[in-house]
């Protein structure tokens, strides 16, 4: 299995890096905000826990969190691996992806950073509020919130994979398939 974390503060180009990576490795692209806002959508008891947390840009709690990211692996049996965009989000998120994979015979094999300058995400995130439907897009309060949320218990997660030499961190700013270019270099080396 070819596992990769796709790494980044909100509105760093997770998602939308996401889709060609998976297209170009053939990938299965798992990202934990969509699951959620698919289990808010169809009005699941676990989108209306979710929903508390992510419309004031709060943390999801681990414990829900890591079920579901479990649930989802294992409905992708056939996967040849995953892009995971949005997870790990905490320390105790990546320690219990890494058992989890290792219990399967896999791990990660990288954790390839977007690095985006704050004004850029909230410039970004604000634009994309128009279209997003995203009530955690609409607010800048929520915004600042997301972003602070990152610094403090997200960016950490980060040290994990440079302890296990897996960490790549990637120019962020210019155009996407710039981007994607970077990522793909950076997880063919
Ligand atoms: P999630 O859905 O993961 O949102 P996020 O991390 O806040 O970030 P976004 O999805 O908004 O940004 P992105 O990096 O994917 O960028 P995108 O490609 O969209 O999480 C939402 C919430 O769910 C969390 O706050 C939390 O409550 C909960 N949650 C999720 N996972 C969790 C977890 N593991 N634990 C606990 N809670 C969890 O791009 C953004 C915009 O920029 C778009 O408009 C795009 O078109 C534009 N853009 C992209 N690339 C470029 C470029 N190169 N130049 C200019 N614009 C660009
Ligand atoms: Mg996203």
């Amino acid at each position: 299995m070819r596992n990769i974390v796709l790494f980044g503060p909100p509105g760093a180009g997770k998602g939308t890096q996401s889709e060609f990576l998976v297209n170009h490795y053939g990938l299965v692209h798992l990202s934990t905000g969509d699951v959620f806002r698919f289990n808010i959508k169809n009005g699941t008891e676990l989108g209306k826990l979710a929903q508390s947390y992510m419309d004031q840009g709060k943390l999801v709690p681990d414990e829900v969190t890591i079920s579901m990211l479990k649930e989802e692996v294992e409905k992708s049996a056939e996967a040849k691996g995953f892009i995971f965009d949005g997870f790990p989000r905490t320390t105790s998120q990546a320690e219990a992806l890494d058992s989890f994979l290792n219990e399967r015979g896999d791990c990660i094999e990288a954790m390839v950073a977007l690095e985006v300058p704050e004004n850029e995400l909230t410039t970004r995130l604000l634009a994309r509020a128009a279209t997003s439907g995203r009530a955690d897009d609409a607010d800048p309060e929520v915004i600042q919130n997301r972003i602070d949320i990152y610094n403090a218990e997200t960016a950490p997660v980060a040290e994990f994979y440079k302890r296990a030499g897996k960490y790549k961190a990637i120019n962020g700013l210019g155009t996407i398939k710039d981007i994607t270019e970077r990522l793909v270099s950076a997880i063919d080396v």
